[in-house]
């Protein structure tokens, strides 16, 4: 487990401008979040990068941008209206209401909780004694399935209103698209369809700050193929999302694990689901969901729309309903994970020698949501004037920021807390020599280089 503290990370995230919490002038509104001026760059550059890997660079790979708002009868058909449940259980004394299995998670563990019935919850909350957080009393009501779908309604007037559920999961619009994806493109299988986009939940505990929340964004990838080649594309995916969390965004793999589901803890779609964990400050934690969803909701659209689905498979003059292999990857939770990983405590001299803590956000360069800052050693007209110039020129190549106010040192600091890797500083000798310090954010090492030289430096630099 990691020791950062999460209380740190949520007060960084506010005052830095990377997450704020939603509404907070009315006082907030229960667990969401909004992604502040750098959050955006951040979860902004978090979803190029995958989508570059995941759409981009193959040629086997579809985009799709499905609408929120969707026909009632996708979510019947995809089975969430009937299984897409978390067992809930209430405190009858204060009568606060709480995830049965989390409770019980908390305290004895995920392995042992896992798969187990509504009843054996109950009794094991019996059992372990397990008093309420919120009151310490041990006053429960039974164990409850509790659906988690995002219900709204729609319609001019009161006749004309009716009811909907925003969407549980993106992917759902990707499977009622099939065939028009098939069919405006030149795909034949076995290809993929990708998208990025919000899913709602109706959480019973939100927790660890945006790890669990009510709205989210996903980053889904659904690959369609003949049954005989599904086991082979699930490894060949589940590779792919490992290299590209190491490689691509330089996570730590020490803090990175597989996990199967157990048979009995699979969601009602799954033959085989495999979760990529972090090593949380809370403890080892899912937020890449690999699952093998065979044929079953392109089987229960047709089902449910009363057209049967099929893929004509010309070589082989073979009919038959795809199955599916995916990867859903949350792009809230990765965002909060890229953070952790990055986060970093330091012991380092200041301009006067003496030691400091020095918080660093060591994020990959291709991450971090600023790349460079330009910094005049002091506010003077002169070195203002040069500073500008760099910096009019170098914001249209890479995202800058001209940071003018308060000491070198401190503004140093600044940029280590939000992960830039670059600083450019202009000083006296810049207007006689025509150079500028650039210093490098994990190793400060600095070194003069031509203010000519700088953007060619940076795009070697930056990648
Ligand atoms: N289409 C499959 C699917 O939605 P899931 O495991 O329920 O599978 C996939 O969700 C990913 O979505 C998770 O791995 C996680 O990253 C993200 N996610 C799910 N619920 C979330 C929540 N309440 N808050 C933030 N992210 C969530």
């Amino acid at each position: 487990m990691s020791d950062i503290n999460m209380e740190e990370i949520v007060s960084w995230a506010k005052r830095r401008g990377f997450v704020f919490p939603s509404s907070e002038i009315y006082g907030g509104f229960a667990s969401v979040y909004d992604f502040g001026p750098l959050g955006v760059e951040l979860i902004n550059n978090l979803k190029k990068l995958w989508w570059k890997n995941v759409v981009w660079e193959r040629g086997d790979v579809e985009g799709l941008d499905g609408a929120i708002f969707t026909h009632p009868k996708i979510w019947e058909a995809s089975g969430h209206v009937e299984s897409f449940t978390d067992p809930l259980v209430d405190c009858k004394s204060c009568k606060k209401r709480l995830r049965a299995d989390r409770l019980l998670e908390d305290k004895i563990g995920v392995e042992k909780v896992a798969g187990r019935s509504l009843a054996e919850l109950g009794q094991m909350i019996q059992d372990e004694e397990i008093a309420c957080p919120h009151c310490g009393m041990l006053d429960w009501t039974e164990v409850r399935d509790f659906n988690l779908l995002v219900e709204c309604s729609i319609g001019v007037t009161e006749e004309d209103k009716r009811n909907f559920y925003l969407r549980g999961e993106t992917c759902q619009t990707i499977f009622v698209n099939f065939e028009n994806v098939l069919q405006s493109t030149r795909q034949k299988l076995p290809f993929g369809i990708a998208q990025i986009g919000k899913a709602f939940r109706n959480e019973i505990t939100t927790k660890n700050f945006i790890w669990r929340v009510r709205e989210f964004e996903q980053m889904e990838m659904q690959y369609f193929c003949h049954s005989s080649l599904a086991d082979k594309k699930y490894d060949y995916w589940k590779k792919e999302s490992w290299q590209w969390l190491v490689d691509v965004l330089g996570i730590d793999r020490d803090n990175l694990r597989w996990r199967q589901h157990e048979r009995d803890e699979l969601a009602h779609y799954a033959r085989d689901a495999w979760d990529v964990e972090y090593n949380a400050p809370w403890g080892w934690a899912e937020f890449w969901g690999q699952h093998n969803r065979q044929d079953w909701d392109l089987k229960r659209h047709g089902m449910y729309s009363g057209k049967e689905i099929l893929y004509y498979d010309q070589k082989t003059d073979e009919k038959y309903i795809p199955f599916v292999v995916e990867t859903s990857l949350g792009v809230t939770r990765l965002a909060l994970v890229v953070i952790l990983d990055a986060y970093t405590i330091e012991e380092v001299e200041n301009e006067k020698g003496k030691k400091e803590e020095r918080v660093v956000l060591k994020f990959d360069k291709k991450v971090a949501p600023i790349k460079v800052a330009i910094l005049p050693l002091m506010k003077k007209d002169n070195l203002l004037d040069v500073s500008s110039e760099i910096y009019d020129n170098l914001k249209k190549k890479f995202v800058c920021q001209h940071d003018v106010t308060q000491s070198i040192g401190k503004r140093y600091r600044r940029q280590d807390e939000i992960g830039t890797p670059y600083c450019v500083t202009v000083d006296f000798d810049s207007l006689e020599d025509g150079q500028v310090t650039i210093r490098e954010r994990d190793g400060m090492e600095q070194k003069r280089i031509k203010i000519d030289d700088l953007e060619g430096y940076l795009r070697d630099n930056l990648g």
